[in-house]
């Protein structure tokens, strides 16, 4: 099945639904996204924000309601075509990094070239880690980086395909407030010059203020943003 539409969305969310552990995570969304827009999705922790970028990444199933990359419904295919599509259409940041510890930051920026069978792209993956601020950590492996360092290479790594659609979950979570700028706006302009669609996860209303577009996952749902909702997290 196909989503209609000249020029399909490079993601779109229909009907979507999921409860984990016997708890009701988010109901009912529904959203399209077209190459070159930006979509941050604001919600506290432990609002689903992560589970509803890994139903987007095609890394989990939702329970009702259809994922679709660029028109194709992806709960068509099975794990194995999924994954073979998501090398090409999704660059994915996670919260948690996920770098090969084994490998150094550039042969982890390197590493999707590999995987997609291609001779690796040095010279456009050491301006990646130009753009993030790491080209002087090029040869350093994970555990000699700290966590914000690791974020910025996992950025790289996920631009380094030119993916029509970057999924991204809390890049900023692990960063001060420069990096965190350089970082947003990395992603934008990969967004701008490649045409990308971009989804941003976070509970910080600050690094989601940089996005064309703006939602709220709270209450089982994602809603649209109205300007005078404040940051979810409480405190100072
Ligand atoms: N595999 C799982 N099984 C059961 N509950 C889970 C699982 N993964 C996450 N959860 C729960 O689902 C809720 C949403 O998690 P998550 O999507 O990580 O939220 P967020 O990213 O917004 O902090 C949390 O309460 C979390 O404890
Ligand atoms: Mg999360």
């Amino acid at each position: 099945m196909t989503l209609g539409g000249a020029t399909p969305a490079t993601l779109a969310l229909a009907g979507v639904s999921k409860t984990l552990g016997g708890v009701k995570l988010f109901t009912e969304v529904n959203l399209q996204l077209q190459s070159g827009q930006s979509l941050a999705v604001i919600g506290e922790s432990g609002s689903g924000k992560s589970t509803l970028l890994h139903l987007m990444a095609g890394l989990d199933r939702a329970d009702t309601g259809e994922v679709f990359w660029a028109g194709t419904a992806i709960h068509t295919l099975n794990n194995n075509q999924i994954a073979a599509k998501r090398l090409r259409h999704v660059g994915l940041v996670f919260q948690a990094y996920y770098l090969m510890p084994h490998l150094t930051a550039q042969q982890n920026v390197e590493l999707p070239f590999l995987l997609a069978g291609e001779k690796p792209n040095t010279a456009r993956c050491l301006q990646l880690l130009e753009q993030v601020g790491m080209a002087h950590k090029t040869g350093s492996f994970p555990r000699e980086m700290s966590g914000g360092e690791q974020q910025r290479v996992a950025i790289a790594r996920a631009l380094a395909l030119n993916p029509p659609l970057i999924l991204a979950d809390e890049p900023t979570g692990n960063l001060d407030e420069d990096n965190a700028e350089r970082v947003l706006q990395v992603l934008l302009a990969a967004c701008s010059a490649q045409d990308s669609a971009l989804v941003m996860v976070t509970h910080s209303v600050k690094a989601a203020s940089h996005l064309n577009h703006k939602l709220n996952l709270a209450d089982h749902h994602l809603t649209e943003r109205t300007q005078t909702q404040s940051n979810p997290v409480a405190g100072p």
